[in-house]
């Protein structure tokens, strides 16, 4: 059984809270959206009542090496002005240093870590690491579902040094989620856009078995479409993804893709677009970089009937405005649907939240990826460990 904080002796402890502050940043570096940290502020006020130490771990983006851009220092300011909470900043990986730092913390007092994939060994789910940061510590709780599908050692090594809990976000999570996992309303439709390809494409055939359609846009439809034989210019594609994909039979009739786009030599806002039928040619020299007309339109035929609709990531490179309005439609159509509507994952939930849309959706999940992955699969590497 999935063990809760609720169940946990905290009390003056020091406590490791995992946490996902992955935030995506906006194209002039600020943090575009502070859901993912006022979804935690259960967790934390339950910590903070019950007077103990707090640190708090997450990454923040997809370093290979420590970046000043991508220092949770950034963070500081916005935990204190989002959940009203003062935090300290520890810097470093340090651990006997850190230790000191950590047992000088008064009661009730909280600090933040440095971006956990500053060290590679949080990637590679180094012992060494995930011992260190289980020193800190009396007791670990995680309440990061949106990284629960990673092997990563503040997520599944930790827990092998510590009594280990799941904090109120995860439980909240699963309450939604279960529901799809096991009964969803049919017509069930997943719509599944963005990026981060290697972890959605695997997950396609898992949902092809629960789903009765498949909404396929944004980079991973445009690998979609290059597996089919249509020329997709520069777009990105991952040649690992598209071997994987040319093995797996997927049945057509579930599967909807993208019957034109809006393509433009540069990706910038101010870019002449035009719009191209598939098809039709597209240049060499050409990106793909939103769904058309037609598109909005067949998509919008599919979500209509949907009594369950799962999102994640937008259709198109929704940070630049010419190339928002599929986001933006499918967002309006999904609004508007008489369906059990779930959406996650960073960049769409920021999109909704910029249309005003998020009060319309059923639940909206922290996670992205371990959204889809929870659906597909009913377990989490971050959840089993936990007891799930
Ligand atoms: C997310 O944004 O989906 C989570 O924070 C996980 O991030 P990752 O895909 O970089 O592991």
């Amino acid at each position: 059984m999935l063990r809760l904080v609720k169940k946990a002796s905290v009390f003056k402890k020091r406590v490791l809270l995992r946490v996902d502050f992955n935030i995506p940043l906006s194209d002039s570096g600020e943090l575009a959206d502070t859901f993912r940290i006022k979804a935690v502020l259960p967790t934390l006020l339950f910590l903070k009542s019950h007077k103990a130490k707090i640190i708090i771990a997450t990454h923040l983006g997809e370093p290979d090496k420590p970046a000043s851009s991508l220092s949770t220092k950034h963070l500081v300011g916005v935990i204190r002005e989002v959940c009203g909470l003062k935090v300290k900043w520890f810097g470093g990986f340090n651990f006997d240093s850190l230790s000191k730092s950590v047992n000088k913390l008064e009661p009730g007092e909280i600090a933040l870590l440095e971006n956990l994939r500053f060290n590679s060994g949080e990637i590679s789910n180094s012992k060494k690491f995930a011992k260190g940061l289980a020193s800190l510590a009396d007791v670990y709780v995680n309440d990061a579902f949106g990284t629960m599908h990673r092997y990563h050692a503040s997520i599944v090594g930790v827990p092998l040094f510590l009594p280990s809990y799941c904090g109120f976000l995860v439980k909240k999570e699963l309450g939604a989620l279960e529901k799809i996992v096991y009964n969803p309303a049919r017509p069930f439709t997943v719509i599944m856009a963005g990026g981060k390809l290697s972890t959605k494409a695997r997950l396609l055939k898992p949902l092809f078995g629960k789903a009765n359609s498949l909404v396929v846009g944004g980079i991973l439809g445009n690998n979609f479409l290059k597996v089919h034989g249509f020329k997709v210019g520069r777009s990105i594609i991952e040649p690992s993804v598209i071997r994987w994909m040319k093995k797996v039979k997927f049945p057509a009739k579930k599967i909807f893709l993208p019957k034109d786009f809006i393509v433009a030599r540069a990706i910038r806002a101010n870019v002449k677009t035009r719009i191209v039928s598939l098809g039709e040619p597209i240049l060499a020299k050409e990106y793909i970089l939103d769904i058309g007309p037609k598109t909005i339109d067949y998509f919008a035929s599919v979500i209509k009937f949907s009594k369950t609709i799962l999102w994640n990531g937008p259709v198109g490179y929704y940070e630049l405005r010419p190339f928002r309005r599929g986001t933006i439609e499918l967002a309006r159509r999904v609004a508007k649907a008489k369906a059990h509507s779930v959406i996650g994952g960073g960049d769409i939930i920021g999109a909704l939240n910029e249309l005003d849309l998020l009060k319309k959706m059923s639940h909206i999940s922290s996670g992205g990826g371990a959204m889809l992955e929870f659906v597909a699969y009913k377990n989490l590497p971050g959840l089993k460990i936990l007891g799930y």
